[in-house]
């Protein structure tokens, strides 16, 4: 297929062919302490060992890089919802399932994200309540918050808005991790499925075999 740059470029759907799995973005948004990365991470490990072709973009993580110059002020909150979702949609076109998790507070953010993704997009609302998310409290940043250490702290000193209709959401109150994590593999699996899924895929489920080996069989 031409590219804008002329050159003949691989397909999305080559890509895809290849996998053996549509690609796709979920957006997991929710409070911090929700469990968005834990849930993103526990799923990347479980599809990559299945065989699905998957990737993390994590809040955390890019305001290390990409988004070190950005604060937590509204419009640095939308930037990096803009970048995210702008980075979602190249990996999205190399045919990876991109599990992006990032409070992601504000809906006309997460609107963009869905309008700048060309790939199936699935907004994942990672439910729980601030008491709990408090509770839990995993870097002691609701504690600074309360204490006036940090300013504009989501859901403490900033707004979180709450998805209107998600396409699904991940309710993380009561259950394990690895609960939730099986339930959101449960879903992308069935986004993602294309029909058959190829012989290496099933293969390297049933006997843990490297997918080299068995794509060979
Ligand atoms: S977002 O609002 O811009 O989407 P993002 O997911 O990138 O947030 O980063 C959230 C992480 O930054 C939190 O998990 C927390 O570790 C840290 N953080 C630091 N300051 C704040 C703040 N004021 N509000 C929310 N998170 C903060």
């Amino acid at each position: 297929m031409a590219s804008e740059f002329g050159a003949m470029a691989l397909s999305r759907s080559e890509r895809e062919r290849a996998n053996g799995h549509r690609s796709a973005v979920f957006w997991l948004t929710g409070l911090s302490g929700a469990g968005k990365t834990t849930v993103a991470s526990g799923a990347e490990q479980l599809l990559y060992t299945m065989g699905y072709q998957v990737c993390v973009l994590d809040g955390d993580h890019l305001r290390k890089g990409l988004n070190a110059d950005l604060g937590f002020d509204d419009a640095d909150r939308h930037e990096s919802m803009r970048r995210a979702g702008h980075m979602a949609e190249a990996f999205a076109n190399t045919g990876m399932i991109v599990l992006v998790a990032l409070i992601s507070p504000f809906d006309r953010g997460r609107q963009y994200a869905r309008q700048a993704v060309s790939a199936d997009f699935y907004e994942v609302y990672v439910a729980t309540t601030l008491d709990l998310c408090e509770a839990r409290d995993p870097k002691g940043l609701y504690r600074k918050a309360r204490a006036g250490e940090i300013h504009g702290f989501t859901g403490i000193s900033s707004p979180y808005e709450v998805p209107v209709a998600p396409d699904t959401s991940i309710d993380t109150r009561g259950r394990t991790p690895s609960q939730s994590i099986d339930e959101f593999v449960q879903y992308v699996r069935s986004k993602v499925e294309l029909g058959r899924l190829p012989r290496y895929i099933s293969a390297n489920n049933a006997r843990g075999v490297g997918r080299r080996d068995a794509i060979e069989q």
